[in-house]
């Protein structure tokens, strides 16, 4: 199997091999922050990419952002796009080498970029960076093939095993507000870090 490792996905970037991007903000992720009212909330997106819904977050008033991604090229582009945000706000790691804390992480295709055998550490990795009371919010596929990858998708009884030890499921189900693309294809997720995981 391809090692899906920085190298590969900023070769993705390089080729423009980026069927993932939906050149906008992703709409369940759009309707969730346009009713967020504090705007010092600390907002992660990791796995970014060219992270449409930073541009959207900052447009609305949200400045307190980090855009992580280990491709260098979106985060080149994003700077280009949006020259206004404070250059701390990128960060070009890993996220498992990432250290912080924040309110709220959003996700949006990055979980299914992971190897399956990450996810786990995924779910730990959330958990540390989060402060109490924080979550994650936004979508995860609703697809059950997990080697054809990536996208790797999963089923709501597989990703509640994986996150209910550390997480209380606030909501997961079925997306009713999905871009078109994508209807029928996502869970809308909100997931708030338990007091204490495991
Ligand atoms: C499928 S793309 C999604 C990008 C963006 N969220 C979007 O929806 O357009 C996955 C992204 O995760 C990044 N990525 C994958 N594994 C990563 C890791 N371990 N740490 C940081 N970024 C990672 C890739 O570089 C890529 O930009």
């Amino acid at each position: 199997m391809t090692l899906l490792n920085k190298q590969y996905w900023q070769q993705r970037y390089l080729d423009n091999r980026t069927g993932w991007d939906l050149g906008t903000v992703s709409q369940p992720i759009k309707q969730y922050i346009a009713q967020l009212t504090d705007k010092n909330l600390n907002i992660l997106i990791p796995g970014a990419g060219n992270a449409h819904e930073a541009s959207y977050l900052f447009h609305n008033g949200f400045e307190n952002l980090s855009i992580l991604d280990f491709a260098q090229e979106p985060l080149n582009n994003l700077r280009k796009q949006l020259p206004e945000l404070k250059e701390a706000t990128y960060l070009n790691q890993n996220y498992f080498d990432h250290t912080g804390a924040y309110d709220i992480i959003i996700e949006q295709t990055f979980f299914c970029a992971l190897e399956p055998r990450f996810r786990e550490s995924y779910v730990e990795k959330s958990f540390e960076l989060l402060n109490k009371g924080g979550f994650i919010v936004g979508v995860l596929f609703n697809f059950e093939d997990k080697l054809n990858g990536p996208p790797f998708g999963g089923s709501i009884k597989e990703y509640r095993l994986l996150f209910e030890s550390y997480f209380d499921i606030n909501i997961m189900e079925q997306c009713y507000n999905s871009t078109e693309s994508r209807k029928g294809k996502e869970f809308f997720i909100k997931l708030t870090k338990r007091n204490n995981g495991n």
